[in-house]
């Protein structure tokens, strides 16, 4: 495990630089990340490089031993630029420019500021990139943070108008697709169509699910442009950019692929108090944490779904939160040991490297209130002196961090999915992410270890393979689920999967389309229910019964004439039924084997305590190991290599039962040991 601090120069008389330095790497620092936010340091009037100062930061820093990540700051164009170049700030969906003043005030699509990009990252190229000292670049900083991963002006338009030609070559196809004779909204030509602007009422959901895609696209493809570059003038050195957990706007599956590693900003009492509100419904059961601990299965949530954009590699955590944040509805104060509880959380979850955010609170600027290891006036905090204890664990955590995570489940998510429901959720409460988290906190509580996937995965590294709704049916990820099933996994497939094709038409074949054939079966009717409705529930699974909430399907087991040769025709049989309510008598969760392997339809939206108890007897039965039993929330179980942790997130002492016998975890504590098995 390796430790860094972000660390901005700028902010500080350079005659501070020695003295962080050497005080940086007394604390055990081992990387330092610069230069994200410095471009008008750097390039003060256009053309006119300022280089001496980043070269003596860098000096300074690397005379410390300390090695160096730089970013390219090209979340932060400078003034200058703006006020020569104004298209290159961004445009919302009512068409209001948004203006210089904070950051991220750009358009990916802009050719300006595509020139620019290409002159700071090529300048900064070939200054640096050679520089025994960097160990790696940051491409530009969270993209898509602050609502910016869309951008409406006119060069989107004509760039989004070329994307779809591409895409449908024909017009006519494009109002297939779209099914755009709905409301009378067919296009002659190309250039009739706009990005969804600001209208009436809902726009069609088919343009705005290919404007977002589009939108993802034109950011991997800005990112794109600096790889390249990049690859070129500082061919050793890897690349990333810093990812944020489960934002939703960009396909992090795409923007990860070119990537050489990955790494998100963690910043757990934030997400506690903004992402919890994605993430749970009223009636979902809440962990119990300390509060300044963060929800860990929120933070851990966010960590499994970034080690899952590149499953076979560590992550990093390029800022993880060791103090207040400053961005959040209460800002809480962080005590001591939680600091070093996330980052023993993040190494459990797979994390090589833990990056403080930051050195030193700022005097000055929109984050004058955040925390960072040192205070103000320079003194320590309590990030600090949680770095300083964590000189007892660096051996071990040094050996853990160099050992696989080894997950037998995985969790598919897919951001066509993702927005395809964001923009028809139909009920409210039925997030994508939200969905996903109940089939993971269900694993968490079981002590059982998972990776959030995208469709194009390596699912043979699994034994069991949970994808809560494929709601656009991509026929590879239907190919690939087969096949790991024929081979021996267990596939469970969750509500409105096989609802709508990729185009987000609606399917003409009976439910679930084409995904009948695989689960033997199909839902003959489906119901949206309202808050305090339910469908009684009976199961052959021991303890799985209650209620259908949310969200009920009425299942079928039927035989489907197999598409392919040679495929023998299997029924599906029912595991659940309802008993009560208009489905009565209907299966409510139906299983088939498929070659070795098996395939679960689950017909209703699981309830915390239903999905524990479905996945708990799944788990048992394809021999997925539990890591502990939890007997309370708030301890989590992982695994790296042969060793097993348990972190208490609460403020009382906590007990496991491994291999029989209690383990006792202090609070905000964490305990690691060999498994015997
Ligand atoms: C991150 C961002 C940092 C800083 C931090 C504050 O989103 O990348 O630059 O603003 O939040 O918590
Ligand atoms: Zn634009």
């Amino acid at each position: 495990m390796k430790f860094g601090v972000c660390y901005y120069p700028e902010h500080w008389p350079q005659a501070r630089w020695a003295t962080d330095a050497k005080m940086m790497r007394e604390a055990g620092i081992d990387i330092v990340r610069i230069g994200e936010f410095a471009w008008a340091k750097m390039e003060p009037e256009e053309g006119e490089f300022t280089w001496e100062w980043l070269d003596t930061a860098i000096e300074t820093l690397a005379g410390e031993n300390l090695q160096i990540v730089l970013g390219t700051p090209t979340a932060t164009p400078p003034v200058w630029l703006c006020k020569a170049y104004p298209d290159i700030l961004p445009v919302d969906s009512q068409g209001r420019r948004r203006h210089f003043g904070s950051r991220r005030h750009y358009c990916a699509n802009s050719p300006a500021y595509q020139t620019h990009t290409r002159r700071i990252v090529t300048a900064m190229g070939k200054r640096y990139g050679q520089h025994p000292a960097l160990v790696g670049w940051q491409i530009d900083n969270e993209f898509g943070c602050h609502d910016t991963a869309r951008c409406y002006c006119n060069y989107c338009a004509a760039d989004f108008r070329k994307w779809l030609e591409n895409k449908y070559v024909m017009i006519d196809a494009l109002n297939e697709a779209w099914g755009t004779i709905f409301w009378s909204q067919t296009y002659s030509h190309w250039d009739e169509i706009d990005p969804p602007y600001l209208t009436v009422t809902e726009p069609n959901a088919s343009h705005v699910l290919d404007f977002y895609r589009f939108s993802s696209d034109s950011v991997v493809a800005y990112q794109r442009l600096q790889i390249d570059l990049l690859r070129e003038l500082s061919p050793d050195k890897p690349l990333t950019t810093n990812f944020m957990g489960n934002f939703p706007d960009l396909n992090y599956h795409d923007l990860a692929r070119p990537l050489d590693f990955i790494t998100w900003d963690s910043y757990p009492t934030g997400y506690a108090e903004v992402q919890a509100q994605m993430l749970y419904s009223p009636t979902d059961h809440r962990p119990t944490f300390a509060y300044d601990a963060g929800d860990p299965y929120v933070t851990g949530f966010c960590h499994d779904l970034t080690r899952g954009l590149k499953p076979d590699k560590p992550f990093w955590i390029m800022e993880q939160q060791c103090g207040n944040i400053n961005w959040s509805h209460y800002n809480t104060g962080v005590r001591p040991g939680t600091t070093r509880l996330w980052t023993w959380h993040a190494l459990a979850s797979g994390a090589e490297a833990a990056v403080y955010f930051s050195w030193r609170s700022t005097l000055f600027g929109q984050e004058q209130h955040h925390g960072a290891l040192l205070h103000h006036d320079a003194s320590p905090a309590v990030g600090y002196e949680d770095l300083q204890a964590m000189k007892a664990d660096r051996a071990l955590m040094a050996e853990l961090s160099a050992l696989p995570v080894k997950a037998h489940v995985a969790i598919i998510g897919d951001y066509n999915d993702l927005w395809a429901i964001q923009l028809q959720p139909h009920r409210l409460n039925f997030g994508y992410h939200r969905h996903l988290f109940v089939f993971y906190r269900a694993l968490q509580r079981l002590g059982i270890s998972v990776s959030i996937v995208g469709p194009d995965a390596d699912l043979s590294l699994y034994k069991l393979v949970i994808a809560p709704t494929v709601f656009l049916s991509d026929e590879r990820l239907i190919a690939s689920l087969t096949a790991f099933a024929e081979r021996g996994g267990d596939v469970l497939i969750g509500v409105r999967s096989g609802f709508k094709t990729l185009s987000n038409r609606v399917t003409d074949q009976p439910l679930p389309g084409p995904f009948r054939e695989l689960i033997g079966g199909m839902v003959a009717d489906w119901h949206s229910l309202p808050p305090g409705v339910g469908y009684d529930i009976q199961s052959t699974i021991p303890g799985l019964g209650g209620q259908a909430t949310v969200w009920a399907e009425a299942l079928l087991p039927t035989p489907i004439t197999p598409q392919r040769e040679g495929t023998i025709m299997t029924t599906g049989v029912r595991v659940a039924h309802y008993t009560s309510g208009p489905f009565a008598s209907y299966a409510a969760l139906m299983e088939k084997r498929a070659g070795i392997g098996r395939v679960f339809y689950l017909g209703w939206y699981p309830d915390d305590d239903q999905a524990e108890t479905l996945l708990a007897y799944l788990a048992h039965q394809v021999g997925v190991p539990r890591l502990a039993e939890l007997p309370a929330s708030g301890l989590i179980a992982a695994a790296r290599g042969p060793y097993t942790l348990l972190l208490n997130f609460t403020d009382e002492p906590l007990t496991a039962t491994v291999d029989g016998q209690l383990i006792p975890v202090g609070p905000r504590d964490v305990r690691i040991f060999k498994r015997l098995t």
